[in-house]
């Protein structure tokens, strides 16, 4: 059926030597991407370039061989289409001007769409430079992460205004949650459109939700994106990523209709392996610090998560985003080691 290692994995099939991507792999730690961003003031406007960002998705394929590729592009251009002002400063990290649910009637679906079109052509471009047994990821972020940037304003260290209105406004929380999963549903659709083979959906502050919250803010408008895709005849694979979902990944994986799930390096692989449905396919959890560090920890780290998920439909990957700080030799040791067995 295909002849990409990714997606006969994504498909359910065990690959060994696993297939290999890294979260953030187009980023700074490479200088041919420093490079390139030192030309490109202004982020966003970056990330709306096709031929820059083409140009920054495919150096680490170039550089690397990876299996699969991940489109520049950011999670926070949706709040940005949809009207939201947002900024990125260097060394602050994202600043958005704060949204109410009352903003709502101010933010449009359609305007996102049409403001998020060049993602579609940066596809384009990279689909016309990527070998052919490489994948192409698109990617959104997932409403509640996404809302929680919209709501705090930028980065937050435990989302507590978000999660405060999540209680104290239900619906109009809900509603805003739904308005972001229906962009994201238009923008994904477009990038499969574009020739995306597979789509990822980052829930980075999936974290210390209580169930009900849990439940209502993660699971409800991911399966609502999925259905929505699936609704239109999209059957691409999607890979959901409930960052330090703990336990709450096994009810995320059964309920939200994810195709297989990304696990971060704090997720007890024992306990996910007994735990996950046997034949979800796994991605994940090199943790990002013993990345930046190398040598025998590196080496020790890889072999155990390979023991880890061996006989498993299993992506081999970080828990979370490349550390810009990352030696680029250190990626090369990591895949001489996860393909030479
Ligand atoms: O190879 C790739 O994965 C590149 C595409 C990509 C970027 N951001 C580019 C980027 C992807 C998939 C993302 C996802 C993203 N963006 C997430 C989810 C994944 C995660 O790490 O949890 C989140 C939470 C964001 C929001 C965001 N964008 C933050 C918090 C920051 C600042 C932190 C930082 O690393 O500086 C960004 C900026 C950003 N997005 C950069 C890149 C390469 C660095 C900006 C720069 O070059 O100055």
């Amino acid at each position: 059926m295909t002849d990409k290692p990714f997606l006969k994995v994504l498909g359910g099939e065990t690959v060994s030597p696993p297939p290999i991507w890294l979260m953030r792999q187009a980023g700074r730690y490479l200088p041919e991407y420093r490079a390139v961003r030192a030309q490109q003031k202004d982020f966003i406007a970056f990330c709306l370039n096709p031929e820059a960002a083409a140009e920054v998705t495919l150096q680490p394929i170039r550089r690397y061989g990876f299996d699969a590729s991940i489109v520049f592009a950011d999670i926070l251009l949706i709040p940005f289409g949809l009207g939201q002002k947002v900024w990125f400063t260097p060394g602050e990290g994202p600043r958005l001007e704060p949204v109410t649910p009352a903003d709502i009637a101010h933010l449009s679906v359609a305007r996102a769409r049409e403001v998020l079109a060049p993602v579609s052509e940066t596809i384009r471009l990279v689909r016309a430079g990527l070998p052919a047994s490489t994948s192409l990821i698109g990617f959104a972020g997932s409403p509640w992460t996404v809302a929680t940037y919209m709501i705090e304003g930028g980065g937050s260290k435990d989302r507590f205004a978000a999660r405060a209105l999540a209680w104290s406004d239900p619906e109009g929380f809900d509603g805003l949650l739904d308005l972001i999963a229906d962009a994201s549903i238009a923008y994904l659709a477009d990038q499969v459109e574009a020739g995306a083979d597979t789509l990822k959906l980052f829930d980075s502050w999936a974290d210390s939700l209580p169930d009900p919250l849990f439940d209502r803010v993660v699971i409800r408008p991911t399966k609502r994106i999925i259905e929505g895709l699936r609704a239109q005849g999209i059957t691409a694979p999607v890979i959901g990523f409930p960052r330090g979902a703990g336990p709450q990944a096994v009810r995320y994986a059964r309920q939200t209709g994810v195709t297989a799930l990304a696990l971060d390096h704090g997720m007890d692989s024992h306990w996910a392996r007994a735990n996950l449905p046997e034949t979800l396919p796994v991605q994940g959890q090199l943790d990002p610090s013993v990345l930046k560090a190398g040598g025998a920890a590196l080496d020790d780290e890889i072999s155990r998560l390979l023991s880890a998920w061996a006989g498993r439909p299993y992506v081999f990957n970080l828990g979370h985003g490349i550390n810009l700080e990352t030696p680029p030799e250190h990626v090369e040791q990591l895949i001489a080691r996860v393909r030479g067995g």
